[in-house]
């Protein structure tokens, strides 16, 4: 029998030989898209996913009735639904959608709609076994939860493309139709017989001959060289470690071909005539299976999912982090499509949310470019998987202080949205700190058998993002090879493979008068991973003018402390300067009196290199004194430390000055503008309850003052 064969659920071990010839799926075009407009909806979009199938109708009349009290405008549909539009292949069942439609387009509410390939029905799993996914450890999946899916399969393929014309035909021109939201949280990784088929064939792409995968991969090691495409298969599970080289492309090829996956369903979409806005959820921060960059370049805007993994003050940080990635990968406006209305269910505890948070939370994302607050679910679900996730309308119902909320967000949206509208042009925030991100800064990370383990990718990046955010000071991401002149500081955390455009980039950032700051872990590779020898990080080392002999990661709970009164912990690094001054050293330790920090001049610019993991707070100083000596600036000086986050979003012919409050004692703001909420007269001051919002409408560029606090 071959894998392929395989019933669902049965362990397979596909070897080469069992490779049944399919023909590859059509190609697809795949020129960029390039929006014509920015997502401009005449309203921030309020709502969020509704699954109506799962209520009687009765149900969905007070639902259409609740959304016009909380002043809901749009729902996304759909995203679930393969099995309620397609009860059997090729049988479709829409009225019950049509009915829907009706229902809330007659109230004045918008939707997204979803295609619905996140879930194929159970039927699709019998009558094509195939197109389930296989686990690593060759176990294929079945149905009876979601996201089961072989991305490769050309049924799975195939019906996609269907559910997504049939979609298409019926509802693509709907003048309700505010986009689609195409698939849900790609991020399905496939290890079976169709996944083998089209790495290869993404590996040939890539590489030309084997030759030259043989090379890239380090195949002499381990006796793995191929002499054949056919023995090349999915980074399955093996005696002991994988090729890091093969798995990172496991990683680049997944995207790439989710993303063409993707692509196949928009043009599906576009060829039936409809010419809504396209987006797909991105996920964020558990994991990361996408590319986001590419991904967005596919896009008319970009869209976020985000989830908080903390009870604690870092998720005001985290709404920040999540929002500056989307704005930065969108390159302008994106849409929050989910948060969470109160507690998440992680499934060992709940993450609570109160409601004042969510209020604050949603402003939040609005503040960095949201043009949405759209949430994880209209109504809490009563059965199935996810009855404990939180909805806008709870399971005690509208009488609670969560619904209270929900309203109070509507008025609040509805209040401040014909203000704050996109500018002419120019960035949405204006930033002049940007930080590297590159999904291969992630999947490097995640290869085993690092020196360290326990350093994380999109802890690092999170971690410098969180000191920016503590200090006030706007941050954009950056895309390698981006035109990165507007940003006075460019930093690099832990960003492991770089290629040789990518340090060309780099060297000509610093000679043309940037300040960019690496950290250890960056440029220690090429794209294949394979290390620069000569000393780390051999790809940067003439840029930073440092030579690392060894790196000495640190034992869980030792810290070292620098002479400049910085901590250090998880990791040092013996480093010899080559061509570059000392900023800090080793006050203790077997380093002690060696060089931790360094700076070198290039051109008109410098390159710091930071060889040792400052603890938070260290960390926190460190980038506040960079950004100091550039003359870099927050927002508003002096809010930060009393816990009132500022963002000031630019408008059109105005700018808005979000002041959101996560401290505990009131503060008092003062520019020369209307606080859109409250209507309180900016130029005697706005006064900000702790955990409260405003919003302050302001001539571009007008100067803001934090008043001395007043008890009252
Ligand atoms: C999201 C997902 C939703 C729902 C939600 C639960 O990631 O898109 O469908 O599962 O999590 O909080």
């Amino acid at each position: 029998m071959s894998a392929h064969d395989a019933p669902a659920g049965e362990a397979t071990n596909p070897s080469a030989q069992d490779i049944p010839a399919v023909p590859s799926a059509p190609a697809v075009p795949s020129a960029p898209v390039t929006p014509s407009a920015p997502f401009a909806p005449s309203a921030f979009l309020f709502g969020g996913d509704w699954s109506p199938e799962q209520w009687d109708r009765d149900t969905w009349r007070e639902d259409v009735e609740l959304m016009r009290r909380a002043k809901v405008n749009t729902v996304s549909l759909g995203i679930f639904s393969w099995a309620s539009l397609e009860p059997a292949e090729g049988v479709y069942d829409t009225g019950w959608l049509d009915d829907v439609i009706e229902l809330i387009t007659a109230a004045g509410i918008g939707f997204f709609l979803a295609t619905p390939t996140a879930s194929p029905p159970p039927w699709f799993t019998l009558a094509h076994p195939d197109a389930m996914p296989v686990r690593e450890d060759g176990v294929r999946l079945t149905h009876g939860s979601r996201d089961t899916y072989a991305v490769s399969a050309p049924a799975y393929r195939d019906a996609s493309r269907r559910v997504a014309r049939m979609l298409a035909e019926r509802y693509g021109s709907h003048p309700g139709l505010r986009g689609w939201h195409l698939h849900n949280e790609y991020g399905t990784l496939d290890h079976g017989p169709h996944a083998a088929r089209s790495f290869r064939t993404w590996l040939q792409r890539r590489y030309g001959t084997l030759e030259t995968l043989n090379q890239e991969w380090s195949t002499a090691f381990w006796s793995q060289r191929y002499g054949d495409w056919q023995e090349i298969t999915p980074p399955r599970t093996t005696q002991y470690l994988h090729n890091p080289a093969q798995l990172i492309d496991f990683r680049r090829y997944s995207s790439d071909e989710m993303r063409s996956a993707m692509v196949e369903q928009r043009e599906e979409i576009r060829a039936a005539g409809s010419s809504a806005p396209m987006t797909t959820n991105f996920m964020l921060p558990t994991w990361n299976h996408l590319e986001q960059w590419s991904w967005a370049d596919e896009l008319d805007v970009v869209s976020l999912d985000h989830y908080l993994d903390t009870t604690g003050p870092d998720a005001e940080a985290h709404v920040a982090y999540g929002s500056d990635l989307s704005r930065s990968w969108s390159g302008g406006p994106w849409v929050l499509m989910e948060q969470n209305a109160a507690g998440i269910s992680l499934g060992d505890r709940t993450i609570p949310k109160s409601p004042q948070r969510m209020i604050r939370h949603s402003l939040g994302y609005i503040a960095r470019g949201s043009q949405s607050s759209l949430f994880f679910q209209w109504r809490a679900s009563l059965g199935g998987s996810e009855q404990w996730h939180s909805g806008l309308v709870p399971h005690a119902g509208a009488s609670t202080r969560r619904f209270e909320a929900v309203c109070e967000l509507g008025s609040i949206l509805e209040r401040i949205a014909p203000a704050v509208r996109l500018p002419a042009d120019g960035p949405l925030v204006e930033a002049e700190v940007g930080i590297l991100w590159h999904a291969d800064g992630w999947w490097a990370l995640e290869t085993p058998h690092l020196p360290s383990d326990t350093i994380r990718y999109s802890d690092e990046v999170r971690a410098t993002h969180r000191s920016f955010w503590r200090a006030g000071i706007p941050v954009d991401f950056v895309r390698p090879g981006a035109d990165a002149s507007r940003y006075r500081l460019l930093v690099v955390p832990c960003l492991y493979p770089l290629s040789d455009e990518q340090v060309t980039w780099l060297e000509q950032y610093v000679e043309a008068g940037g300040e960019l700051i690496v950290t250890y872990l960056s440029g220690i590779s090429d794209a294949s991973l394979r290390i620069q020898p000569g000393g780390y990080p051999g790809r940067l080392r003439e840029l930073l003018g440092v030579r690392v002999q060894e790196m000495l990661p640190l034992e869980a709970g030792v810290q070292v402390a620098l002479d400049d009164g910085g901590v250090v912990e998880e990791w040092t690094e013996l480093l010899d300067t080559t061509d570059a001054e000392v900023l800090a050293v080793y006050a203790q330790g077997e380093l002690r009196g060696l060089p931790a920090i360094t700076s070198s001049a290039r051109g008109s610019g410098h390159a710091v290199y930071l060889s040792a993991r400052l603890r938070q707070d260290s960390r926190d100083a460190f980038f506040a004194a960079a950004a100091e000596r550039l003359g870099i600036a927050p927002t508003l000086a002096g809010a930060a430390e009393q816990g009132l986050e500022v963002v000031r979003r630019r408008g059109d012919g105005a700018d808005h000055v979000f002041l959101l409050h996560h401290g505990s004692e009131p503060v008092t703001v003062r520019g020369d503008g209307r606080e859109l909420i409250s209507g309180q007269d900016g130029a005697s001051g706005v006064r900000i309850e702790p955990g409260d919002v405003g919003v302050l409408a302001l001539a571009p560029g007008a100067p803001l003052d934090l008043l001395p606090h007043t008890p009252s």
